[in-house]
């Protein structure tokens, strides 16, 4: 078990240096927020998923308290596997697990997470408050779990791709990535996708930038990550995070700014990198749609629409898809 944890974190760091060293060659400069979700990540996640000013959490809670039975209907005619990408501390999916324990329903579940650390948490908690559920947590970044999830069975698939998660591809990364999905599941198998929806700039604009700067020291462990894991000396006052909204391709895109010109040595990488004054680095997209975007990517992708599931202020959308027959 050690030497397998062992592996596996050292290929995260290997990706880590070559994504960092090819981020930093790139112009404009460019690193993934994949990333950012160390220990220290994972604990800033969760205390931004508490802040007031980021209302998407509380908006896909409330969509699961109030529309749980809807959203699962399928589960009542069949034993199933349901798959987490991305899950995270898990805290909303228990609101589904809670339910579908509550209906019997046959089923196990398959968290699968980039983050070791947050599927430990998660595995021991739901051991501890509701162990009837079958979990086996699987660590992995998204693409290479899609080519595995051919493997996992042949009963009905249930995909959860929650939280906005989808927000962080571009727009042609996010078809890719369900195009390949509808390939590794079987028609008539569904997926359920949270999605941040366009809305007035300014919520979304302060759910980015609050006061408190979490947002911002969450952006900004991205460096600490590279002084601890890479051996850089990043002086982090010397960089500010920078947030902007475009309303109208609904990108939200977080930057990280060197305030003055200057050069960051990497230990481990043996090399060093230049950055100018106010040269920024993009660190991650969140990207935000509209249901007629929605509705296109399920499209092009190979899914249809069975039904939107919305919070009262329509701010957020769980939008549950079917893989068409062929
Ligand atoms: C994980 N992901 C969906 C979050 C988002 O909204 O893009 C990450 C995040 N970044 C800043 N705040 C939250």
């Amino acid at each position: 078990m050690a030497t397998i944890e062992m592996k596996k974190e050292s290929a995260i760091s290997s990706d880590f240096a070559n994504d960092t060293v090819k981020g930093l060659e790139a112009s404009p400069k460019r690193l993934f927020s994949k990333y950012f979700y160390d220990k220290k990540g994972d604990k800033l996640f969760q205390d931004i998923m508490a802040m007031p000013e980021y209302y998407l959490t509380n908006c896909e809670f409330e969509i699961f308290e109030t529309q749980k039975a809807e959203i699962l209907e399928f589960a009542r005619h069949s034993d199933f596997d349901l798959i987490e990408l991305g899950a995270g501390d898990g805290t909303k999916t228990k609101v589904l697990l809670e339910y579908l324990v509550s209906q019997d329903a046959d089923f196990q579940y398959l968290p699968i997470d980039i983050s070791q650390n947050a599927l430990d948490g998660l595995e021991a908690d739901l051991n501890l408050t509701m162990p009837q559920v079958k979990v086996e947590p699987q660590q992995g970044d998204y693409f290479g779990v899609l080519k595995s999830l051919k493997n996992i069975g042949s009963r009905r698939k249930m995909v959860l791709f929650l939280g906005s998660n989808i927000g962080n591809f571009t727009k042609p990364e996010a078809e890719l990535f369900l195009k390949e999905m509808t390939n590794s599941l079987s028609p008539g198998d569904m997926v359920l996708i949270g999605s941040d929806l366009k809305k007035d700039p300014s919520i979304i604009q302060i759910a980015y930038d609050d006061p408190a700067g979490i947002t911002a020291a969450f952006n900004l462990n991205l460096l600490e990550r590279m002084n601890r894991e890479l051996g850089a000396n990043f002086d982090l006052n010397e960089f500010k995070h920078w947030e902007t909204y475009n309303p109208t391709t609904g990108e939200t895109k977080s930057h990280i700014i060197s305030k003055k010109a200057q050069t960051v040595h990497f230990d481990c990488l043996e090399r060093s990198f230049d950055f100018g004054a106010w040269e920024a680095i993009w660190v991650e997209l969140s990207q935000k749609y509209n249901l007629q975007e929605l509705e296109d990517l399920a499209d092009k992708s190979g899914f249809e629409v069975v039904q939107h599931f919305m919070d009262k202020k329509n701010y957020f959308c769980d939008t549950l898809w079917r893989v068409k027959s062929v």
